[in-house]
């Protein structure tokens, strides 16, 4: 639970009173915080360097029963990232000491530039998703989340700012719930499974939701699709969610890849590069979670979530490299390489999205191509869009949200590198170079010419190692970026 309050120190009982405090200058106002820093910067072990930390227990002047002040280094570096990453590590630095509760002193006047709102919001976030784990699996859950997180203001303060706590956490509980799904092993996780999963959340939230089976996806002839789950057990669907709000505006189509597990199918990846595909579900999981959040936001755009799941699997009825298959939209394809299955369930999703809806925004997001995190690394999603409009719309609202993006280009003269002797596209490129690329211009085939923008986010959706706001595992990534985008249009 989030809250904003304000308090006074000297008569609340209080836990737990976390202090932000910078090397170079005064960040709070209220006097009774700033002697405690006075007092705690006499230490010789505390002088607010960057994640310094010192506790002290039973302060004469207030009634909390321990104060953690914590180093925020020089006020210069701060920025809302800077807040989210101090917030995640607080709550986790509390989580370590089993501590249920905590009353985080927020910072009265810096970054400088930044409203008072705003700094709320970045605390109120990190500390937030800080405080998710994925534990499912284990039987001793010695880590618990905290229950209560209170950000401390001064009265006025507290008055006039229109709390961003339950806004904040309903956003942040659409990127946990990615990060559940993300994290959650193949073996539990089947395309059957995950449609459930999906269904039962989406239903919750009052979304009007959809599901094509082998049937129906048979019947329609998503031949791409179908194309790729033909090696699993599990069957294939198309689950279609819609948000539906009277004198909207605007109409936005989200399409992301659901790759339960991708082996590679029978052209199967080697060494280590398997290790993480149950991750390959995440575009998926952001389109899905955004929906949600939508839906819970009661955001004011016709929102329309078009999700394709499948395995990918190597077996004696999986599709073979050198097969011809026709997609959705009747465009024959050569399977180049059965590796290469995300664009082949996307082009139907694309396609049908297009076909059906017609969105004046069309937007995929998928975990596409190793190319893209050999290009931009682990941190960082590609953008492709012949729309710049669209494409500076991505980019600014993953600045606004710490979920970096970074636009690449579509040149039309590589689009001959996808070329098939035999079929109309071969699914992958006749060179190995810019690999990013010529998956996107291969989805680029199938959109018409509808607004549209292509995410790749296989770096970093996924972390193998944990940070300031986040645990190891799914990251959410793009759920807080999708939701910042279609309120800004
Ligand atoms: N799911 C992978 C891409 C991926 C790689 C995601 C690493 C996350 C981390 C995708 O389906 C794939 O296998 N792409 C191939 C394409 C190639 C065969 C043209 C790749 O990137 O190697
Ligand atoms: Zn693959
Ligand atoms: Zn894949």
């Amino acid at each position: 639970m989030l809250r904003l309050i304000s308090v006074d120190l000297k008569k609340e009982k209080i836990e737990t009173l976390v202090i932000p405090v910078c090397e170079d200058k005064k960040i709070h106002a209220d006097a009774l915080i700033l002697a405690i820093i006075r007092k705690a910067k006499k230490l010789k072990e505390f002088n607010g360097e960057k994640d310094q930390t010192v506790t002290l227990y039973d302060l004469p002047e207030i009634k909390a029963r321990r104060v953690v002040l914590h180093g925020l280094g020089k006020t210069a570096m701060l920025d809302a990232e800077a807040l989210r990453a101090f917030a995640g590590k607080v709550v986790k630095n509390c989580i370590q000491k089993t501590l249920p509760a905590l009353w985080l002193a927020v910072p009265d006047k810096c970054p400088a530039k930044m409203p008072l709102s705003s700094i709320v919001t970045a605390m109120m976030e990190g500390a937030c998703l800080g405080n998710h784990r994925f534990d499912r699996y284990r039987q001793e859950k010695k880590k618990k989340p905290l229950k209560s997180m209170y950000f401390i203001v001064d009265p006025a303060s507290a008055r006039k700012i229109k709390s961003p706590a339950s806004r904040t956490a309903k956003i942040c509980q659409g990127t946990t719930l990615a990060r559940e799904w993300i994290s959650t092993p193949s073996n539990d996780k089947t395309p059957e499974q995950l449609t459930r999963m999906i269904v039962e959340q989406a239903k919750k939230q009052g979304l009007k939701t959809r599901v094509l089976r082998e049937k129906q996806l048979q019947q329609q002839k998503f031949g791409a699709l179908l194309a790729v789950a033909a090696g699993s057990r599990s069957k294939p669907s198309m689950v279609i969610l819609e948000h539906r709000v009277a004198g909207a505006k605007n109409s936005v189509a989200l399409v992301g890849k659901g790759v339960t597990f991708d082996s590679g199918g029978l052209n199967i990846k080697t060494g280590g590069s398997m290790s993480d595909m149950k991750s390959d579900m995440s575009g998926a999981a952001a389109v899905a979670a955004t929906l949600i959040t939508a839906a819970r936001l009661k955001t004011k755009v016709n929102l329309t979530g078009i999700i394709p799941i499948v395995e990918n699997m190597p077996s004696g009825t999986a599709i073979r490299p050198g097969d011809i298959i026709y997609s959705y939209a009747g465009k024959s394809i050569e399977i180049g390489n059965t590796d290469a299955e995300g664009r082949l369930i996307l082009v139907d999703a694309l396609a049908y999205a297009v076909k059906k809806f017609k969105p004046q925004l069309l937007v995929d997001m998928a975990t596409l191509t190793g190319a893209c995190v050999v290009a931009l690394g682990e941190k960082i999603a590609a953008v492709f869009s012949h729309d710049d409009k669209l494409a500076a719309a991505i980019t600014a609202a993953g600045e606004t949200t710490h979920e970096r993006c970074w636009r690449m280009p579509l040149p039309e003269d590589y689009k001959k590198l996808l070329k098939s002797d035999f079929a109309d596209l071969n699914n992958i490129s006749s060179t190995r170079w810019g690999g990013a690329i010529t998956a996107a211009l291969f989805l680029s085939e199938f959109v018409g010419d509808t607004r549209w923008a292509h995410i790749d986010i296989a770096g970093p959706a996924y972390a193998k190692k944990e940070n300031a706001y986040c645990g190891p595992g799914g990251t959410g990534f793009g759920v807080r970026l999708l939701t910042e985008l279609i309120e800004k249009i």
